[in-house]
């Protein structure tokens, strides 16, 4: 991540955040949300900013694993917790099969949507390796999609669980390039 401007002042509060498995001091607003500090003071603008009011799952994050929308979760609230972004996906240079799957079958159109639907994802595929599509659909449903179906996003969780199963075999077996390891997005 890069360094952070930490401008203490009155009005300002400075906390510890564990964000993408990094521990970065930043100085924000008692008021701001997490959405504003991960994007304004951060500079981590992949969590995309929406609607505001909780309807469009553009800003989802997770929090010790679990799917939060950062437009209603305030900063202050997050100290000691792990935060994770779309930003911090990927490996280096290797993107998340989530996001592999995605680009291959097609599940990202604009965008905009995308980072809130790899986080809702990611959340679900931590816990349950194969959901079938009804789960796929639970798990989806607070993230809105405005210019493609969700047939191809269904998809591409499905595929991404495919590819992480496969890959998790071949770490087990110890078999397979390091690039095809789990994590790294091992293609069929
Ligand atoms: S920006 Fe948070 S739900 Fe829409
Ligand atoms: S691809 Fe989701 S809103 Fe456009």
């Amino acid at each position: 991540m890069k360094p952070v401007r930490l401008e203490v002042t009155r009005r300002n509060l400075l906390r510890n955040l564990r964000v993408n498995r990094e521990d970065v001091q930043v100085a924000f607003a008692s008021y701001k949300t997490l959405l504003e500090v991960l994007r304004e003071d951060l500079n981590l603008t992949g969590t995309k900013h929406g609607c505001e009011l909780g309807e469009c799952g553009a800003c989802t994050i997770l929090i010790d694993g679990e799917p939060l929308l950062s437009c209603l979760t305030l900063a202050v609230e997050c100290e000691g917790r792990a935060i994770e972004t779309v930003d911090g996906l990927v490996k280096g240079t290797e993107l998340h099969p989530l996001q592999e799957a995605f680009a291959d079958l097609g599940g990202l159109q604009c965008g905009y949507c995308t980072p809130g639907l790899l986080m809702s994802a990611k959340a679900l595929l931590d816990r349950e390796p194969q959901p079938d599509r009804e789960r796929i659909k639970e798990a989806l449903s607070g993230n809105l999609c405005r210019c493609t179906g969700y047939q191809q996003i269904f998809e591409s969780v499905e595929e991404a669980a495919r590819r992480m199963r496969q890959a998790s075999v071949n770490d087990n077996l110890g078999e397979g390039p390091p690039g095809n390891r789990r994590g790294g997005g091992a293609r069929p």
